[in-house]
């Protein structure tokens, strides 16, 4: 069953039936401040930080499940009749609701008893907190006289504390209202930050004081959840509401909440605007801040703030249009595919419904490749991010595997992380030419001094030092897949996708010198052709490349294997990292179709492991069919798709592609969001095939959006020009593609008459042929730029 669809300009997607197979969430946010809203206004909101910063709760995996959220209770002051503005946890009819996920703000519609109520919810630019906006009708006919209440449920601080040590972690709630001021405050009087109950806290109070307000004058209040809602009750009855007792009382211990409660009358047809805002002002600036939070709910602010968010998304994902043949695919990589890549990228991966931001610090191997999906719209984000990458490198090149917002990190020996800053640098660099970037001093974690250069050249060495016996890369605790963990085992094991990787990532790295004519170049060229050549010789299966060799040699990903055969990764990177046997390389890509393509998509390896085997480590203790264990993992699949139009073959690539989209299974099978992409997607192996799971918050969205523009309609930033090479299905006859790059809007028209699937005729710019595929910087503000698809030139294959 499809539980919705998009608007007709695709911004918007339309949830038409609210009882979703899992909670559809969207992201309201401003980059300090964090709200996520479910389709039944379910959802955490945190300041900075979703672990020290969080500001209400959100309890992880519990029933009924999506709860608590941010809530706006409706109640008929002459029957008695209640309801909430979003179907959970008190709405009518789920039939009386819609609900409109946008970029940069969600809204709820309903219409109960008469009473047609739309709420926004948004957070402004550049105020940190969030503003849900109700627009009530009276459409019953008659006069009504309306009570009504919006609800949040407070943690104050610490996140995992919150959970771990409620029962003390109370005794510093405190909670008031402030008549003048016409809000509630909260905060918490003590910041435990530290989990281990004997260890040194420091002694501080949280940083914030939270506050909630309206723009209608409160009359009563409730500040502690037991007298809101009733020992006993849930949100779906609370008594303050079925019993309308609310004790106007300030909290100093206990589960705070914020209820406040404003009356409102209206006259038959009669149109009115209630606003309640919710956010946090810094300790240090409270008692100068707080005056300015009546401006904050006043009717013109709410309109230009919203206006303000609408404008950012608009201008963040002008950056890049495209109009293919395919309705779908436009919907997506105009607007949804570019929006949950930023929002990976602000998030830094760490709260979504499924993650809860309380356990995992960031990646750096997935911040560094959240970078690509911001370097063309802000590359100043961009930037900001390799710095603070920068700062978890030591001068050996050894990364923090997981970095903290309290400057801490682990130290892992996963083989890839270090690589991962290569790809951040010189797709930073392509984008922008700011080659300044490369003299930026930037400390090390053991040392001070140092430049953007110095790290990577760090990585360089860090490659250089970590091969092994077959001078391939060591294994440890993982490369990019983290559940091969235990394949290194006491000598370390050797990757063979981590070879390929190195590879690709020095050939980067090559080229950047090259272009800048850095001299002396033999060690890298060196330490490259020797990984190259090893891989070459050690690694070919007969049909495709092995993924790993373990402990004491044992081959992993071969045909000789019992399980976990072929490896998805072992077979793309070979012609990402431009492997220079292609006969290989095109033989290794058709044994993916043959034994790991499946009706949900190519999987991440097959079979699947049914036994566990602790030599190889989690992805054998993970259920088959399942996350890395041969589901059809997405962020790989953008890879794959890479490999496939390096390789010219646009057909396949559009097919992979086209089987990734998230609204093309039902959702009583697939489950999560239509509109965004997931982690993985359980695959036939597994018992129920074709559930999504892990939305929003993985690297699929960036590079599928990198791949789609780079590689399928194949307009890529190089360091001196924007190359043009689409490789695409043959039965897509035009494609127009908008590019902001270096400061030029080039407006770009390809026509595909006889229906090829990659080469080019000619290529006119403003109506003058150019030599080659490769489109010269310009000072011009717009480029118009015409291509012809057929068989002249022989298009650069990078
Ligand atoms: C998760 C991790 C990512 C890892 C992938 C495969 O997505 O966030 O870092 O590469 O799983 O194990």
């Amino acid at each position: 069953m499809n539980y919705g669809h998009f608007s007709e300009d695709g911004k918007e997607y339309i949830i038409t039936n609210v009882k979703t197979p899992t909670p559809w969430i969207n992201y309201i946010y401003n980059g300090e401040y964090f709200s996520t809203v479910s389709n039944n206004a379910g959802g955490i909101s945190y300041i900075k930080s979703p672990l020290h910063g969080r500001i209400t709760r959100y309890r992880i995996n519990d029933v009924p499940s999506d709860r608590p959220g941010k809530y706006i209770y409706v109640k008929d002051e002459e029957t008695g009749k209640f309801w909430t503005l979003s179907w959970q946890p008190a709405g009518a009819d789920p039939g009386a609701y819609k609900v409109i996920h946008g970029l940069g703000y969600t809204a709820i519609e309903s219409l109960v008893d008469g009473i047609h109520a739309r709420v926004t919810y948004f957070v402004p630019m550049n105020n940190n907190h969030e503003v849900w906006n109700v627009v009530l009708t009276n459409k019953s006919g008659r006069k009504r006289r309306l009570s009504i209440t919006g609800y949040v449920e407070f943690a104050l601080g610490h996140g995992l504390i919150d959970l771990i040590n409620q029962c003390d972690d109370q005794h510093f709630n405190r909670a008031y209202f402030d008549k003048n001021l016409n809000a509630l405050f909260a905060t918490k009087t003590y910041w435990v930050t530290e989990t281990n109950g004997t260890q040194h806290q420091e002694n501080k109070e949280w940083n914030q004081w939270a506050f909630f307000t309206s723009n209608l004058r409160i009359n009563r209040y409730e500040t502690l959840r037991e007298r809101f809602l009733g020992f006993y009750n849930s949100e779906e009855k609370p008594v303050a509401i079925t019993e309308d007792k609310f004790s106007n009382s300030a909290a100093d211990y206990g589960n705070v909440v914020g209820a406040i409660n404003v009356n409102l009358e209206l006259e038959s047809d009669q149109r009115e605007n209630v606003i309640f805002s919710l956010g946090v002002l810094p300790k240090e600036h409270f008692d100068d801040k707080k005056k300015d939070i009546p401006k904050i709910v006043q009717p013109e602010y709410i309109e230009f703030s919203f206006k303000e968010i609408v404008n950012y998304w608009s201008e963040f994902l002008g950056h890049t249009k495209v109009e293919t043949p395919d309705r779908n695919v436009n919907i997506f990589m105009n607007n949804w595919v570019p929006y949950q890549a930023k929002v990976a990228f602000d998030v830094g991966r760490v709260a979504s419904y499924y993650y809860w931001g309380i356990s995992r610090g960031y990646g750096f191997r997935d911040t560094s490749q959240d970078v690509i999906a911001v370097t063309i719209a802000h590359p100043e984000k961009a930037k900001e991010r390799i710095l603070l990458l920068s700062r978890q490198m030591f001068s050996d090149g050894r990364v923090y595997h997981h970095f903290y917002d309290d400057g801490k990190g682990e130290l892992t020996r996963h083989c890839d992380d270090p690589g991962w800053y290569i790809l951040a640098v010189t797709e930073y660099i392509k984008e922008t030419g700011d080659y300044s970037i490369l003299k930026e001093k930037v400390s090390f974690v053991d040392r001070q001094e140092g430049t953007v250069l110095d790290h990577l050249l760090a990585v360089v060495n860090f490659m250089k030092n970590n091969l092994g016996r077959h001078s391939l890369p060591v294994f440890g605790r993982g490369d990019w897949n983290d559940t091969l963990d235990y394949i290194g085992g006491d000598d370390g094991g050797e990757s063979v996708w981590g070879a390929m990787f190195y590879v690709a990532m020095l050939n980067k790295l090559i080229e950047l010198f090259q272009f800048l004519k850095v001299e002396n170049l033999t060690e890298i060229l060196k330490l490259r052709d020797e990984i190259r050549r090893n891989i070459n010789q050690l690694c070919w299966d007969g049909d495709w490349f092995i993924r790993a060799f373990g402990n004491g040699g044992m081959v992993i990903g071969s045909n000789k294997s019992k399980e976990g055969k072929i490896f998805v990764n072992t077979q793309s990177w070979a012609a990402i990292s431009n492997l220079p046997d292609k006969s290989k390389i095109r033989r290794a890509l058709d044994s993916v179709k043959k034994h790991l393509d499946s009706e949900y998509g190519p999987k991440i390896c097959a079979p699947a492991f049914k036994e566990i085997d602790p030599n190889i480590g989690l992805v054998t203790r993970c259920v088959p069919g399942k996350k890395e264990n041969g589901a059809v993992f997405c962020h790989p699949v953008t890879w794959l798709i890479q490999a496939e139009c390096i390789m010219r073959n646009g057909e396949r690539a559009y097919d992979y592609f086209s089987k990734l989209l998230p609204n093309r299974v039902d959702s009583d099978i697939y489950q999560a969001e239509p509109y965004v992409y997931s982690q993985y997607i359980t695959s036939d192996e597994h018992a129920s095939p074709g559930k999504a799971s892990h939305s929003w918050q993985t690297g699929t969205a960036a590079w599928m959006y990198r791949v789609f523009y780079d590689y399928i309609v194949g307009i890529r930033p190089d360091y001196d020009g924007l190359i043009v090479d689409p490789v695409i299905p043959t039965s897509w006859n035009y494609i127009r593609i908008e590019r902001i790059f270096r400061g030029a809007k080039y407006i770009i028209e390809v026509e595909n008459p006889d229906k090829v699937q990659s080469g080019i005729s000619y290529i006119l710019v403003d109506g003058k042929e150019i030599e080659g595929n490769k489109l010269p910087l310009t000072d011009k503000k717009i480029c118009h730029v015409k291509v012809l698809m057929g068989k002249t030139i022989e298009t650069a294959n990078k």
